[in-house]
């Protein structure tokens, strides 16, 4: 982790906030699972954005101009008896050293000396409503100061959304971050390809997550970047399965939706193959529909064209390839008006990705969908989903759930995909299942991309 690269974001900031103005980021709780035993700890991203301090019962505070340093921290202290059991602690003197603090305080004193640091300031930049244990300590910090007015204290008068300055940088990736999240893509491809090669007709869904798992820790990243789904036959068809319990059983199709997650920074990937390596006649024309409509989503990924753009490519190949194959009946322009896909594809084609698996920043400015950037980065994940027992839906298209994702990075000359490392058209899928040796690096095919328009800005 470089020091550097989070003091720019902290400068970054400041340089949008004025002089009479104070930002403030707790850290976030520890959740507590069951009785004594806690959920691993993960602190909150736009908190760990700035400092790279993953130590929880932290607040952040950055104060633009202030004399005695503007990079100001509240953290826990040292305590060799606390840290005998629980492990060690950066404490006031680690955090001043390592992660470049100006100023730092135990977390104990808090109540005592952050009020001072808002006394005579205009505005405080905080973020409501995201841990909302810490809005009420705020407010009662607040008025404290108010209660002092008759001393010529002035209370911030302006409380300004902090989210919207921190989520409008964090949707523009540094290299850094490109570099975090090329290494979380490239071991959950790992991933995938494994589960892939260890597919056999009776194991459980959970086995298969075992052994992406295997990836995901034999690599380092500790945890996924969210609950992994494994879902064969008909649990393919539930967007969200994570119970991933049942076993699987040949002829069925396997869905799974899993990333690791890298110093923060999520990979979010799905593949869709056959339990017993081969796919029938029905999943393979659908298969190949979702491919097809995912190849044309990616191709919209270029600077210059809009959000929405790889979703109106997505629907339009699907929409088409439903009325081919008999499953929407009508004509293109009526059905696509209709949003009839909407029946077996309920879903956007992706969302932002970054620290969080549904990353933040405005998908519209006013009302106008965002252009895309360089630096940026998606998911495309197309996807069909057809129940049993779907009313006026033959018999060979039930319990086929099929999703396609991969991350996708725009760049100046058009994008890079973070998670090619795992193979996706039919032929690739069947051949690694069989165990056949490719001469040349496993890989995803991926259609050559033209830059088509110029850089807008
Ligand atoms: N894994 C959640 C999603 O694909 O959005
Ligand atoms: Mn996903
Ligand atoms: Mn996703």
């Amino acid at each position: 982790m470089s020091a550097q690269e989070f003091k720019r974001r902290r400068r970054r900031l400041m340089g949008m906030m004025d002089e009479h103005s104070v930002a403030i980021l707790p850290t976030a709780p520890v959740y507590i699972r069951n009785r004594d035993v806690e959920h691993p700890y993960r602190p909150d991203s736009d908190f760990f954005y700035l400092t790279g301090f993953a130590e929880p019962e932290a607040v952040a505070v950055l104060i633009p101009g202030r004399e005695h340093g503007e990079y100001i921290l509240f953290c826990r202290e040292n305590d060799p008896k606390m840290e005998t059991w629980n492990g060690l602690r950066a404490g006031q003197e680690g955090a001043i050293s390592v992660y470049h603090v100006d100023d730092c305080f135990p977390i104990g004193d808090i109540d005592d000396i952050l009020p001072g640091l808002l006394e005579n300031k205009a505005r405080v930049f905080y973020t409501m409503g995201a841990h909302p244990g810490f809005d009420q300590r705020l407010i009662g910090w607040v008025n404290r100061l108010r209660k002092q007015s008759r001393a010529g204290i002035h209370t911030p008068g302006e409380f300004v959304s902090l989210d919207h300055l921190m989520h409008d940088m964090r949707l523009y990736k540094s290299s850094f971050e490109i570099r975090a999240m090329r290494k979380a893509a490239k071991i959950s491809a790992e991933a995938h390809r494994r589960a892939m090669q260890h597919c056999k007709p009776g194991m459980m869904e959970y086995q298969l997550e075992a052994e992406l798992l295997h990836t995901f820790m034999y690599h380092g990243a500790r945890s996924p970047a969210y609950a992994s789904i494994v879902g064969s036959g008909a649990n393919g068809c539930i967007l969200h399965y994570v119970e991933n319990s049942a076993k699987m059983k040949t002829g069925d199709l396997v869905l799974i939706d899993a990333g690791a997650e890298i110093d923060c920074y999520a990979a979010d990937i799905s593949r869709t193959f056959p339990v017993n390596g081969h796919f029938s006649r029905a999943q393979k024309a659908l298969y190949e529909l979702v491919l097809a409509a995912q190849y044309a989503a990616i191709e919209q990924v270029q600077p210059g064209n809009h959000w929405n753009d790889p979703h109106e490519a997505a629907v339009g190949v699907l929409t088409e390839g439903l009325i081919e194959l008999g499953l929407l009946k009508g004509s293109l322009k009526t059905l696509l008006k209709k949003q009839a896909y909407r029946r077996f594809y309920m879903h956007r084609t992706g969302h932002w990705l970054g620290m969080d698996v549904h990353d933040v920043g405005d998908y519209k400015i006013d009302t106008q969908w965002r252009v895309l950037e360089p630096g940026m980065t998606l998911t495309v994940e197309p996807g069909l989903y057809i129940p049993a027992a779907s009313k006026g839906v033959a018999k060979k298209w039930w319990n086929i759930g099929i999703r396609i994702e991969d991350d996708v990075l725009v760049t100046r000359e058009g994008h890079e995909i973070l998670s090619a490392d795992v193979v996706k058209t039919v032929d690739e899928i069947e051949a690694l299942m069989a165990g056949v040796k490719s001469t040349r690096r496993v890989k995803a095919k991926t259609k050559p991309v033209t830059r088509r328009r110029r850089l807008t800005q």
